[in-house]
């Protein structure tokens, strides 16, 4: 049985995502910056977090938010120096916060110099670092693949006269990752990084970075006559071996963690991807986002689901890496609804279900990644029209809706409900100007309606409040062994209110019920016999029973 003393420390911890331009503003700017994460450091050890990941502060043209990286060595002015990234990695070392930096290997922003030079001609020294391909015959792009952020995955150059393949928008061309001078500078880029002191990286988009041998059309999956380029080149065949030498050359004799955002590995691949023969530590896969959301992330073909078909997922990826390779456990990221919207299909309060979700989260085997925001409850905002919007992919979103024949109030209301800037809020630390966020006359994205209730500051002070029912967790995972430690079993799997599990550790034990419905919930009392209740939502608890949105945590 695995003891809490043998896991690593990144095993041990609460991760807590970072969208650098959202958390907080220490320069009057309007957007987040670097200086106001290290400002935030005991804020973030107060929730038991031990490793932050920050979404991409590189220099960048920003057209994705930092996921189009100009340059990797240097941090983007609007962040501020490399002076304050040292200086937050020094001080979150000392405050045991480790940093954990986004790794864009799948793409480069056009204005990265090495796409700059690509584009000049066929026979450059870098004219091989991207995916060119020539027009066919009447001058159409190579293959009918559409991006993921919409449209064709080509764009055309006029001064190479070919075509480049961008996975996600036109700006984000795809490195050629079959070019060993192009792993091998990536590779220098993340050692360089590691060399800083860093705890660990999370990997962008890396499914795609192996293209397949022969580029072909697909079946045209939607109105528009396109075949999305996931299904083209996700998990391609021999991926892995380009990871395992990058897993050699960067993770092998640090103490660092590496986590792939794998979208396209299912549940069952984990044993080749994480653990013993994997390549990482741990994986975001998506299969429990997918079971809730919409049918291949378009979202206007959203699906109807069950609280079993969410179970079935977790629990699958529970069993994978139960003895081999560890899990990443999150219900939110910055290109996620909300989660307190996402996996509740009831009525009910907010902060009820971000506490019931959250108990989920912080007791399931593996490590709690935390999206800034999360842990005050957060809803989705309601957005009044497509200009209040950043994100290109919501843009592009409500545009593929109105070709399939969607109309516009629909596609509206389809991205007040999918949207990824729905995650991108600025975070709300008071009820005062700007919520605390920022001491600008304006903020680069809106502050949250509800921001005067919703608030770090608000929510310190009531014993109720999702942000105490976290500290509170956060504190029962420091003391438990087994719910860091322990084993994971289902319980009640076929349940349609209740997600039951067990934890078992070296002598002791708990049972986690959370009433993920709106509507009273029963239970076998016989599956805490002899356990005393350790937490509850809704404070004193009566065996057998849960209240609406009640969750409890029972311990022998
Ligand atoms: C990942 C990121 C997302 C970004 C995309 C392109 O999915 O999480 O935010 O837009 O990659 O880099």
């Amino acid at each position: 049985m695995t003891k809490r003393q043998d896991l690593a420390w990144w095993q041990k911890t609460i991760a807590y995502e970072i969208y650098p331009k959202s958390f907080y503003d220490t320069a009057a700017q309007g957007s987040g910056t670097i200086a106001g994460i290290t400002a935030k450091l005991d804020y973030l050890a107060s929730l038991g977090v031990g490793a932050i990941w920050i979404t991409p502060c590189y220099k960048s043209p920003m057209v994705d938010n930092g996921y189009d990286v100009q340059d990797y060595r240097q941090i983007d002015p609007s962040f501020g120096t490399m002076a304050d990234m040292d200086e937050l990695i020094a001080k979150g070392n000392e405050k045991g916060v480790r940093v954990v930096m986004d790794l864009v290997f799948n793409h480069t922003s056009e204005q990265c110099a090495w796409f700059q030079e690509s584009r000049k001609s066929r026979d450059n020294d870098y004219a091989d670092w991207y995916i060119w391909r020539d027009a066919r015959p009447d001058g159409s792009a190579p293959t009918n693949w559409r991006s993921i952020f919409g449209g064709s995955a080509w764009a055309w150059c006029e001064e190479r006269q070919q075509y480049y393949l961008h996975t996600f928008a036109p700006q984000q061309p795809d490195l050629n990752w079959e070019n060993p001078d192009v792993r091998r500078a990536l590779i220098d880029i993340a050692n360089f990084w590691a060399d800083k002191g860093v705890g660990g990286f999370r990997i962008d988009a890396i499914t795609y970075i192996k293209k397949p041998a022969e580029f072909v059309d697909g079946p045209a999956d939607g109105e528009d006559g396109m075949y999305a380029v996931h299904a083209a080149t996700a998990n391609t065949p021999g991926i892995l071996d380009f990871l395992h030498e990058f897993k050699a050359a960067v993770r092998d004799g640090r103490d660092i963690f590496l986590v792939g955002e794998a979208n396209g590995v299912a549940a069952d691949e984990l044993g080749d991807w994480v653990g013993e023969r994997g390549v990482f530590d741990m994986l975001f896969e998506f299969s429990h986002t997918k079971a809730v959301s919409c049918e291949d992330e378009v979202w206007c073909r959203p699906i109807q689901w069950k609280l079993t078909d969410l179970k079935r997922v977790l629990a699958e990826s529970q069993a994978n890496t139960a003895d081999n390779g560890w899990y990443p456990i999150f219900f939110e990221n910055h290109d996620q609804p909300r989660s307190t919207v996402n996996f509740f299909r009831c009525e009910g309060s907010t902060a009820d279900k971000a506490k019931a979700l959250g108990t989920v989260l912080l007791t399931l085997r593996g490590t709690p990644f935390v999206m800034q925001g999360q842990e005050l409850g957060y809803a989705n905002r309601v957005w009044k029209s497509l200009d209040e919007f950043d994100d290109l992919q919501t843009r592009s979103q409500y545009e593929f809706a109105l070709t399939e024949g969607r109309t516009e109030a629909e596609a509206l209301a389809g991205c007040n409900r999918f949207s990824r800037d729905n995650a991108r809020t600025p975070m709300q630390w008071n009820d005062g100007k700007n919520a605390g966020f920022s001491e600008a006359d304006t903020t680069w994205m809106p502050i949250h309606d509800n921001y005067a209730q919703i608030n770090v500051e608000a929510e310190s002070a009531d014993p109720n409040s999702p942000l105490s029912w976290y500290r509170r967790l956060a504190a029962l995972r420091a003391e438990r062994d087994e719910l860091v430690a322990g084993s994971f079993e289902e319980l009640m799997a076929e349940d349609e209110q209740v997600y039951a599990f067990r934890r078992q550790g070296e002598g002791s034990a708990a049972v986690v019920l959370a009433n993920l419905s709106d509507e009273p919930a029963a239970y076998d009392a016989a599956l805490v016999a002899g356990m005393k209740l350790l937490v509850g939502t809704h404070g004193e608890a009566e065996a057998g029973s849960l209240r609406p949105l009640e969750a409890v945590v029972y311990g022998s």
